[in-house]
């Protein structure tokens, strides 16, 4: 008997029976709100961006009025949120539910920045301000928003965590340890919140195009003696490569690729625990796995274009 599905009509049915899911997705999504931080620019104003036009009902976050109003100029819903600030963090949620009728699906914690200098030369108040914006502030938030994701029995909390929540590179002390911490804490989170209907994802990237080596150049010139420092020579050979315009790392992506793991966490029904991003985190877990640390070390070595790397190479 003729079914009628020859091999091309199958593959016409199989895309249409994509666009429909397609579309579904899309109306089912429509006006589920989500709070974002960190939308000034790079990968939050991307996913804010994508969000929006997927149907969300976007509340994209920046600490500065500037780019809060940018942010509304272009059509979003906007709030100001700085995560270094506890009334700040208040207000913005405050303001948030106001615009959603008290209701939050998902959180994207993202707002950070990185800062460089070799271990022995960060003072203690530079180290806790890392450890204020890029893990405190964020559990701050998270803590406030999560009885009302119990309340309504679901929730998704997206942490864009990094490749450098797992793997360590000199002159990234205080950045790493903010996301090995992170890790830490959203892997007790996530176990604590089991049967809540509220899910947690990590998004694990590694080199994506943004504004954040800029913003980590300004934060070394600000904070690291690099004259008095035993590095200084290093120091001297990394400026020339922060400083450089355009993407310095093999395999950088552009921001869309973490928008695309946020979309997964946000739609299927089981969000993944981790979403590696780019070539260096699945290359980077896997030889976590298989190697010892000494091995991981020499690995780390040869592949991190490091200050002394560049400083050999500028000579
Ligand atoms: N780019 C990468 O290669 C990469 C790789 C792995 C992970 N990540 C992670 O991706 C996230 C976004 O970074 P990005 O690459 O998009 O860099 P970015 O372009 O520098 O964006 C960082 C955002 O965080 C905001 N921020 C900084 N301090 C804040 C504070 N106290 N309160 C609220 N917001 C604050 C910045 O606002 P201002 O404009 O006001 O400073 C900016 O909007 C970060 O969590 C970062 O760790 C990035």
């Amino acid at each position: 008997m003729d079914s009628g599905l020859a091999p091309g009509n199958f593959s016409f049915l199989q895309q249409l029976s994509q666009s429909r899911e397609r579309h579904i997705k899309t109306l089912t999504n429509k006006g589920k709100p989500i709070l974002i931080t960190g939308c000034s620019s790079g990968i939050g104003l991307c996913v804010a961006r994508g969000l929006y036009r997927r149907g969300y009902r976007v509340i994209a976050s920046a600490r500065k009025g500037a780019d809060v109003a940018r942010l509304r100029d272009e059509g979003l819903e906007a709030v100001e949120l700085d995560l270094d600030d506890s009334e700040s963090i208040r207000g913005a949620l405050e303001e948030t539910l106001s615009l959603t009728d008290g209701r939050l699906f998902a959180l994207f914690n993202n707002g950070a920045y990185g800062q460089p200098g070799a271990v022995e030369d960060l003072r203690r108040d530079v180290f806790r301000a890392q450890l204020e914006t890029n893990l405190l502030g964020w559990h701050e938030l998270t803590c406030r928003i999560i009885p009302l994701m119990r309340k309504q029995g679901e929730g998704r909390i997206i942490q864009n965590s990094s490749i450098l929540g797992f793997t360590a590179l000199p002159y990234r002390g205080a950045y790493n340890a903010s996301k090995y911490a992170l890790e830490g804490l959203t892997d007790t989170l996530r176990l604590e919140l089991q049967g809540s209907g509220i899910h947690v994802s990590l998004i694990e990237p590694g080199p994506i195009q943004s504004r954040f080596r800029a913003n980590a150049l300004r934060m070394w010139q600000k904070n690291i003696d690099t004259a008095n420092s035993v590095h200084r020579e290093r120091y001297q050979a990394w400026a020339g490569r922060l400083e450089k315009e355009g993407p310095t790392t093999p395999f950088t992506l552009p921001p869309e690729a973490v928008l695309k793991r946020v979309i997964h966490a946000l739609e299927s029904p089981r969000p993944r625990i981790r979403y590696p991003v780019t070539f260096p985190t699945y290359m980077f877990a896997f030889l976590k796995r298989v190697l010892t640390s000494r091995m991981l070390d020499r690995a780390l070595a040869a592949t991190d274009r490091s200050p002394k790397a560049d400083y050999r190479a500028s000579k």
